[in-house]
């Protein structure tokens, strides 16, 4: 036999020489919830060991993220009142626009200030847009919202604003109005490729959101691949900078296709319902919590994911120190 793969296998010290991929802090974004009104951070049942974060405790993650080296974080405001319009984001003393600037304060640009461009955490419907008269998500009036949003989160000090609601033509307002407002070194980060995935489900519970009906009408269908090809090379021809995939683990395929077709980097989203079946598992001692989280990560990353988002950023970047 001349071929003896294990050759490469057979001790620690070689396995590390030929390892093909590295999860390295400066690509992982930590994703975090601040809600107005806390003095103390909240748990957040469904996801163990995350919180809704207080302005105060907030800070001190964004300067642990520093010293982590973290790529970015991905902010995410929890306001105490929601409305139909979600006018919360729009208002510079919101809770996500005062998180942004304590965030920017906090780590100058010693780290990546990114923020959710999405009106779902706002609307007292939970939907990503506004109503029409019939109830169903009405794109353009929603779109020219995300313009204005962008633009405040932008004034905020926001680096990076992360379109989220899967609305046609979305990037392409954000830009012009992030351009027009005079932000044209803003990033965009576009969430290109998102499902209308149960995997959500307890970031309904960090964003105290309830959503009445569900999100097919503007998300895609899992069944889907051909389609996420259309919706990221839309997204790059309308300036997006990096393109994002969502969820990450059940859509790996799609995160290599992606790759496959665009020279702009790419992320993957590791979301809610991934962190919490990883942790219910460990919890029942069913799997082996860091080695889980670990290949887990690996495989976004081995399927072409240049950044990948996950709670489990902080965590993963200190045992790398180590
Ligand atoms: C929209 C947004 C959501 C997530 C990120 N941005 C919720 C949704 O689309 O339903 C989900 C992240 C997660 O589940 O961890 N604001």
């Amino acid at each position: 036999m001349i071929e003896r793969p294990r050759r490469l296998r057979s001790t620690a010290a070689v396995r590390r020489l030929v390892r093909e991929t590295h999860l390295v802090p400066s690509q992982l974004v930590l994703p975090m919830f601040v809600a107005e009104g806390l003095t103390e951070p909240r748990p957040i049942t469904s996801m163990p060991g995350v919180v809704q974060h207080s302005r105060e405790s907030a800070r001190r993650a964004y300067a642990e993220a520093v010293s982590l080296g973290l790529g970015g974080v991905m902010l995410f405001g929890v306001p105490e009142h929601k409305d139909a319009q979600g006018s919360g984001a729009l208002d510079p003393e919101g809770i996500l626009n005062l998180a942004i600037a304590d965030a920017r304060a906090e780590v100058g640009d010693d780290l990546l200030v990114m923020s959710d461009l999405c009106l779902d955490e706002f609307t007292d419907h939970g939907h990503c847009g506004v109503l029409d008269a019939q109830g169903r998500v009405d794109n353009d009036a929603t779109v020219e919202i995300y313009g204005r949003m962008g633009v405040a989160q932008a004034q905020a000090g926001a680096h990076v604003v992360g379109p989220s609601g899967m609305m046609d033509g979305q990037i392409d307002v954000i830009r012009r109005a992030l351009d027009a407002a005079g932000h044209e070194d803003v990033v965009v980060l576009a969430y290109a490729a998102k499902y209308a995935s149960a995997f959500y489900g307890p970031f309904r519970e960090a964003v105290d959101s309830s959503l009445q009906g569900d999100r097919r009408t503007y998300q895609q269908d899992p069944g889907n691949r051909r389609e996420s090809l259309r919706e990221t090379l839309l997204d790059v021809e309308q300036g997006a900078d990096i393109v994002m995939v969502k969820p990450a683990m059940s859509y790996l395929d799609v995160v290599a296709d992606v790759r496959a077709i665009v020279d702009v980097p790419v992320a993957a989203y590791q979301v809610s319902g991934e962190y919490a079946m990883v942790e219910a598992a460990a919890a029942q001692g069913w799997i082996d919590r860091d080695r889980a989280i670990d290949e887990s990560l690996l495989s976004i990353r081995r399927a072409g994911a240049d950044i990948v988002l996950t709670y489990w950023a902080a965590e993963v970047a200190r045992r790398l120190q180590r």
